[in-house]
């Protein structure tokens, strides 16, 4: 696909839903990407479901009379811009459609759902902006498929070298250059792109709450304060493949014994500082056997901590208790930092004129990562939260009920028209 063009089929809507609202619109999707192992929703950027994802934004967009493209780090754009203005400058919003392995049907899909409904709400308003509204579509925000999260966005701003970024594998050994190409796309353009980051004077994500601060306050819309630091490392333990009945418990060099000791050292290095948060939710023994003593383990230790220097703290912390349990069991260890987003405090004016327009909405801090938060380095960037009923996010348990999505989405659209006119 050359930039700029789609070839993406689109499905059509189920009868009697157009898609007028936020309940609606998630209605269309709410069968795509469905995980009957998991439960919930695996979405991974660039898979059938994502692509139906994306084929359904383009219609939807399309459907209100937006102008779409797909630019060549793989953001797709829909414009409504009634007044023709140049596009440098313009408001945008919008998030993602891909998820985590298992995810809810909220992380990212609220965001670009609630953008759509803004923009008929604007319009049902009888605004005409003398500037153009964007709605994006960023992919791989979850990093679920090729590991480094807000892929889109980082390619975008040059927080993530092509070269790198081209070199990622998938969990089935697929690059991120292979897959590009499969999709139809150029994997030789991805790189900063000033053009399309010039287009943002002003970006607002909105997202599912991911913790109970809407429950607790009982609001059903938050203005977003900051953005935890956080970043992701690998742990590769290799020792020595074997058999499990043959091999004597003192002959054993077992990397599944030593990575069990970096998680306990995760949890107890967390718990030593106070607000860090420490999780290894991913661990992948090679081969994978139950009868076979495993020669490598890969864990991915995910940290987070308002001060980056007390997460690089954790996880030097973390990575020594590792290295020692390693050594014990006669295996070795290989520390790599896979990605690393600072603390991310948003626009400080942006954020109290939203309060201000949203008649003094609270404010709240996540820790929860964003393409907004990336943005946030570059242009002026917000976050509206949504209230979530279970106060559970990368779950099935996910929630938002359906007066706060449609609640959230007017709310947007009176921030967009704040920022607009
Ligand atoms: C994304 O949702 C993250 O916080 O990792
Ligand atoms: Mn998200
Ligand atoms: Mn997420």
């Amino acid at each position: 696909m050359a930039e700029g063009k789609l070839d993406l089929v689109t499905p059509p809507p189920p009868a009697g839903n157009r898609g007028d609202t936020v309940t609606e619109l998630l209605g269309q999707i709410a069968d795509t990407g469905r995980d009957a192992a998991r439960g919930g929703y695996s979405r991974p950027v660039l898979s059938g479901s994502e692509r139906d994802l994306l084929a359904w934004f383009v219609e939807q967009a399309q459907r209100r009379g937006l102008d779409v493209d797909v630019d060549r780090n793989g953001i797709a754009w829909a414009w409504w811009n009634p007044s023709g203005a140049d596009l440098r400058g313009s408001v945008v919003t919008g998030s993602h459609l891909d998820s985590v392995p298992g995810g809810g049907a909220f992380d990212g899909p609220l965001g670009v759902a609630s953008a759509l409904v803004a923009v008929d709400h604007l319009r049902a308003r009888g605004i005409t902006p003398s500037r153009a509204l964007g709605v994006a579509v960023f992919p791989e925000e979850e990093g679920s498929r090729f590991g480094v999260a807000c892929l889109g966005s980082r390619l975008l701003t040059g927080e993530l070298a092509p070269k790198r970024a081209l070199a990622l594998t998938d969990p089935d050994g697929t690059t991120l250059a292979e897959a590009w190409g499969r999709a139809g796309m150029d994997p030789a353009h991805l790189g900063r792109d000033d053009e399309a980051l010039a287009r943002i004077g002003t970006f607002v994500e909105l997202h599912v709450e991911q913790g109970r601060g809407l429950i607790d306050l009982d609001a059903p819309v938050a203005v977003a304060s900051s953005v935890l630091g956080h970043g992701r490392w690998r742990l590769s333990f290799t020792g020595e493949g074997n058999h499990a009945g043959a091999t004597l418990m003192a002959d054993r060099r077992d990397p599944v014994v030593a990575a069990a000791a970096a998680v306990l050292a995760a949890r107890q290095s967390a718990l030593a500082h106070a607000d860090a948060r420490a999780t290894v939710g991913r661990i992948v023994p090679v081969p994978g056997g139950t009868n076979v003593i495993a020669s490598r383990v890969d864990a991915w230790l995910d940290v987070r901590h308002p001060d980056d220097a007390v997460t690089a703290a954790v996880v030097a912390e973390i990575s020594e208790r590792a290295a020692e349990a390693a050594r014990a069991e006669g295996c070795e260890l290989v520390v790599t930092q896979e990605s690393f987003s600072a603390t991310a405090h948003f626009d400080g004016v942006l954020r109290d004129r939203l309060t201000r327009v949203l008649s003094g909405a609270p404010v709240l801090a996540t820790g929860a990562g964003h393409d907004a938060a990336v943005l946030a380095g570059h242009v002026p960037s917000a976050m509206l939260f949504v209230r979530n009923p279970t106060g559970v996010s990368h779950s099935p348990a996910e929630a938002v009920e359906d007066d706060d999505a449609e609640q959230g989405a007017a709310a947007l659209a009176t921030a967009l028209e704040h920022l607009l006119t």
